[in-house]
């Protein structure tokens, strides 16, 4: 009797530990070469920091983390995310560097029921691609229409917009000019610039030309820096012409080594590292002190969606399957580095704060200064379409 009831508690114990020892892939699809390897720089180290501060450990599962560089080329997104739940078995794929990667994967999220969590990509029709797609990143209308709204508030009357010629460009340059309009103002000319060796020279000579009040610009992240210089080099902001964007133009990654040409430059997005709250000031002395370099806004969507899969991941008691898994993504609230967030239940989209920011210097650095708030502001591109 004693030996039986020995044998069944050894047993359930490897039971136990069999369950407790059971991994979990999740898959990280980022560009980690090429002209948007920093965005799979910042991506990595992110979703690293936020297993090294919750362990690897999440409702008896234990989870393995696998990055792949797609270089930001589809076509390999497309085998690597094929590969992921084939041969890995991965439960949830993450990342996505830019809208065409993000596109790519989702045939394959649909098929295989895999959750697929966008951390980067950010033109706003992403999440109707798939119905497992949840996005943690932000939508490019929801961060154009409020820049719209305060240049408009600001005295600023003629525009020109400048935008990297795919998704996320369209949809910025659409967003805010039809904000604009609405606004009063009024649109001089809407530019486009290829997404591959961009040269944004000629362009900036012909805006010159235009004598706007101000320049709205989207440039993906990684392609600031070189739109700054080449701003200054054609003397746009000596000719008085303001410069305004999204805040990927002045992306923490760069701003800081673009000098002082990019101080006072007005941006509204949803992450800065000045970010003031206990929350983020935490955030950015653990990542700072793990990697040497400061957090950016795809840092911040990594970490996010890292931790909406943890999230997930309790709420169903360790059940991977990819529906259970989005039904709990859908409607999470949570409070991250950049303010409160939730999951849209109905989109799938993350609804956060808008902030207006100025580049501005703080002990020597080049920062994006907070000094407006737009709560909570929801996808206007769905919005629209209701
Ligand atoms: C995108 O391709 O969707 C994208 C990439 C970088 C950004 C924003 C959007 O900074």
């Amino acid at each position: 009797m004693k030996a039986m009831l020995l044998i069944s508690a050894v047993a359930l114990a490897a039971g136990v530990a069999s369950a407790a020892a059971e991994d979990v892939t999740v898959g990280l699809i980022v560009p980690m070469t090429g002209p948007f390897a920093s965005t799979g720089k910042q991506e990595k180290a992110a979703v690293e920091l936020y297993m090294a501060q919750h362990g690897d450990k999440v409702a008896g599962k234990t989870i393995k983390l696998v990055v792949k560089d797609d270089t930001a080329a589809p076509d390999i997104t497309k085998r690597l995310a094929q590969e992921l739940v084939a041969n890995d078995h991965a439960v949830a794929l993450m990342g996505f560097g830019i809208t065409p990667t993000a596109f790519a994967a989702a045939p394959i999220a649909t098929e295989a029921k895999v959750p697929e969590i966008v951390t980067a990509a950010a033109t706003a029709v992403i999440t109707q691609k798939s119905p497992y797609i949840v996005r943690t990143s932000f939508t490019l209308p929801q961060a154009s229409a409020p820049m719209a709204d305060w240049a408009a508030k600001n005295g600023i009357k003629k525009v020109v917009t400048i935008v990297t010629d795919y998704g996320p460009g369209a949809d910025a340059q659409k967003w805010f000019a039809s904000t604009f309009k609405k606004d009063g103002g009024a649109i001089v000319e809407e530019i486009r610039v290829p997404l591959k060796n961009p040269d944004f020279a000629p362009f900036l000579q012909r805006v010159k030309d235009d004598k706007p009040d101000a320049v709205f610009v989207f440039v993906p992240s990684g392609a600031g820096a070189q739109f700054m210089k080449e701003f200054v080099e054609q003397g746009l902001g000596k000719a008085g012409i303001k410069l305004i964007g999204t805040g990927d133009v002045t992306d923490d990654d760069q701003v800081n080594g673009m000098g002082d040409a990019a101080l006072g430059v007005v941006t509204t997005h949803h992450y800065s590292a000045d970010h003031d709250s206990p929350e983020n000031k935490a955030f950015v002395a653990a990542f700072e002190k793990a990697n040497g370099f400061r957090p950016n806004f795809m840092a911040v969507a990594g970490y996010d969606g890292m931790a909406l899969f943890y999230h997930a991941l309790e709420a169903t008691k360790g059940d991977t399957s990819g529906p259970a898994l989005i039904a709990a993504m859908k409607g999470a609230k949570w409070t991250s580095p950049r303010g409160p967030v939730e999951i849209d239940p109905e989109t799938r989209d993350i609804v956060q704060n808008i902030y207006v920011r100025k580049v501005e210097k703080k002990n020597g650095q080049l920062y994006n200064v907070e000094f407006e708030t737009i709560p909570m502001v929801k996808d206007p591109f769905k919005a629209a379409k209701k």
